[in-house]
């Protein structure tokens, strides 16, 4: 694994080499930060420092579109690049974005994002990148046993589902509702931490949504990550599941990672990767 330093958006260093990497830029809009890395599409792994700045408090499509600016300038980047955004992408703007501004919702707020040479942009769902980055890069030795869903914990609860080599995008199950409340609101990352959750407290809070869930879809296998993917095991542990449970592959970074692999997908990224 690369080398990962912390870098300040602004800080306009040279890129590094980048000569035999299928390298792509990805950047992961949240809630609370906004990174972005190169990646290199090869491995999934990063393959130079994360730029990362917290969310503005309103988080517009203006304020987030400078961000995205700031970072591929840093990277001295002028082609296409990948944005994972939490919310669902219709058309040209932005529905289920609670943890964005309202105007997300705007048609044409989408339209706003840019480069700072006006490369094309690829938006993907940040939960969908997640589960892109798990198909792409993750335990591909896995005998395929039917729906895998993945869900991702951190200032809301995103979702994607696997099925058969597939993404199947815009799945939303953090809005599923038990007794009227919402998974999102009670057992997200943002939860834990508001709510000072201990890993029991959370299973107890979680454990009704994932047997609504295991009853409906029937998934083989539960993939779990986002941000608190670290820690993640102690809290997922506790839950009881019939079928296996993973950590995310690519922990923290896999948001990063997918929207990298979102432009290899939509094949503008132009630089084949040659994976494995
Ligand atoms: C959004 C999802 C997103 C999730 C994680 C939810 O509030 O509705 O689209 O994937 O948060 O960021």
């Amino acid at each position: 694994m690369s080398t990962i330093a912390a870098a300040d958006p602004l800080n306009d260093s040279p890129p590094a080499d980048r000569d035999g990497l299928a390298a792509q830029l990805g950047i992961d809009v949240g809630g609370t930060s906004i990174k972005g890395a190169i990646v290199d599409l090869r491995t999934g792994q990063l393959a130079g420092p994360i730029h990362s700045a917290q969310t503005p408090g309103t988080a517009t499509p203006e304020q987030v579109s400078a961000l995205v600016r700031q970072m591929a300038a840093a990277e001295h980047w002028t082609e296409p690049v990948g944005v994972a955004l939490p919310g669902v992408i219709v058309g040209s703007c932005l529905r289920h974005a609670p943890n964005l501004s309202s105007a997300w919702e705007r048609e044409g707020a989408l339209d706003r994002l840019r480069t700072p040479g006006d490369a094309e942009i690829v938006l993907i769902n940040d939960a969908d990148a997640a589960g892109l980055a798990e198909l792409t890069y993750g335990q591909s030795d896995r005998p395929d046993n039917g729906l895998t869903v993945v869900l991702t914990f951190g200032t809301g609860i995103g979702s994607a589902l696997l099925h058969d080599g597939n993404l199947i995008a815009n799945s939303e199950l953090g809005g599923l509702a038990v007794d009227a409340v919402r998974f999102e609101d009670v057992a997200s990352g943002r939860a834990i931490s508001d709510d000072e959750l201990t890993p029991a407290g959370w299973a107890e809070r979680a454990q009704p949504y994932f047997d609504q869930l295991e009853a409906m879809l029937n998934p083989g296998r539960w993939v779990l990550g986002g941000g608190l993917s670290e820690s993640f095991e102690k809290y997922s542990s506790r839950l009881k599941l019939s079928k296996p449970v993973d950590i995310a592959h690519l922990g923290m970074h896999a948001g990063i990672v997918g929207a990298a692999a979102a432009v290899e997908r939509s094949g503008l990224s132009g630089r084949p990767s040659d994976r494995r």
